[in-house]
């Protein structure tokens, strides 16, 4: 499958060394208003290849997305240290003005991938002005933060991160919601485990984690300027169940009807991703407090796109 990533920055290019090294892409086509960038991007990773997957690596122009079966929008502003991201929204809403239309011209119906923050808010941008269908327009959301919250709850008990069942729902961003009730380690609840391992999940513990999920990038940020590694193989990740058909599920963005009342939104959920997008969306059992923490997030979301919950 040919997947065309527009946007050859840390974003763009972690996506696409990680989308040619997992062996799902027959082609990756990297865009930049910098073909200078977009070329030495495409040349590096390229000699990553051999190593690899054989897959041909090139920076191009929009004519060269032709046959793409998946496009990912990485292109846009990112966060400086201690900005938010539904600040960056205007900006980066003039930028997909410019570039859906280049795309689409040449692929009229691939499945977008957006990873340009904020994502949910950018997912909704894009759907609106792309006329995509809604499962066919989808956002990174909170694929991140559920590796990274699944992370910290493997380092706390011992177990791979791979075993773990736990999903943040929501935004991608500071409303984001840490699902505890629902979180197990096969059929065993998270709680029971740790009690088990002698690690209970204290509030000290679960505040601990809870920061760690939710001030990563703020603080990876503050590090190196930007982060690109982890969101780059998530983008990855998206790619080969879309390219395989797989039918994976994992916490991505889409605009919904209406989501604990609010909507229409674009927000997170376990959602099931095979060729056609966005198969169908597997919704978690939440605690009370869980179910009111997702419609503030949803909330915070319609105010981020300037409309009224
Ligand atoms: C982060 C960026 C991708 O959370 O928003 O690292």
């Amino acid at each position: 499958m040919k997947v065309g990533i527009i946007g050859a920055g840390q974003v763009g290019s972690a996506a696409a060394y990680a989308v040619a090294l997992s062996g799902a892409a027959s082609d990756v086509v990297l865009i930049d208003r910098s073909e200078k960038l977009a070329v030495a991007q495409a040349q590096d990773i390229l000699h990553a290849t051999p190593f690899a997957a054989p897959v041909r690596v090139q920076a191009g122009a929009y004519s060269d997305l032709t046959g793409a079966g998946i496009i990912i929008l990485t292109a846009g502003v990112n966060q400086k240290p201690g900005e938010t991201r539904l600040e960056l929204l205007d900006r980066n809403t003039a930028v997909f003005a410019e570039i859906l239309p280049q795309v689409l011209a040449v692929t009229p119906n691939p499945i977008l991938i957006v990873a340009t923050n904020p994502v949910d808010v950018m997912t909704e941008v894009a759907q609106r002005v792309s006329g995509l269908p809604r499962h066919r327009c989808i956002g990174s959301g909170t694929i991140l933060d559920t590796a990274r919250y699944r992370a910290l709850l493997a380092d706390h008990l011992g177990v791979s991160p791979n075993s773990i069942h736990a999903s943040v729902l929501g935004e991608h961003g500071d409303s984001e919601v840490l699902c505890w009730s629902s979180a197990s380690i096969g059929t065993v609840p998270l709680a029971s485990l740790a009690e088990q391992q002698g690690k209970p999940l204290d509030d000290v513990v679960k505040a601990r984690i809870d920061h760690g999920v939710r001030r990563a990038a703020y603080t990876i940020i503050e590090g190196k300027g930007a982060t690109w590694f982890g969101i780059g193989a998530g983008l990855a990740r998206m790619v080969r169940a879309i390219a395989r058909d797989e039918r994976a599920v994992m916490t991505v963005s889409q605009v919904e009807d209406s989501i604990e009342g609010v909507g229409p939104v674009a927000l997170s959920l376990p959602r099931i991703l095979g060729a056609d997008g966005i198969l169908g969306t597997v919704m978690p059992i939440l605690s009370p407090e869980e179910h009111a923490l997702l419609r503030a997030s949803a909330e915070t979301l319609i105010r981020a796109a300037g409309r009224t919950p």
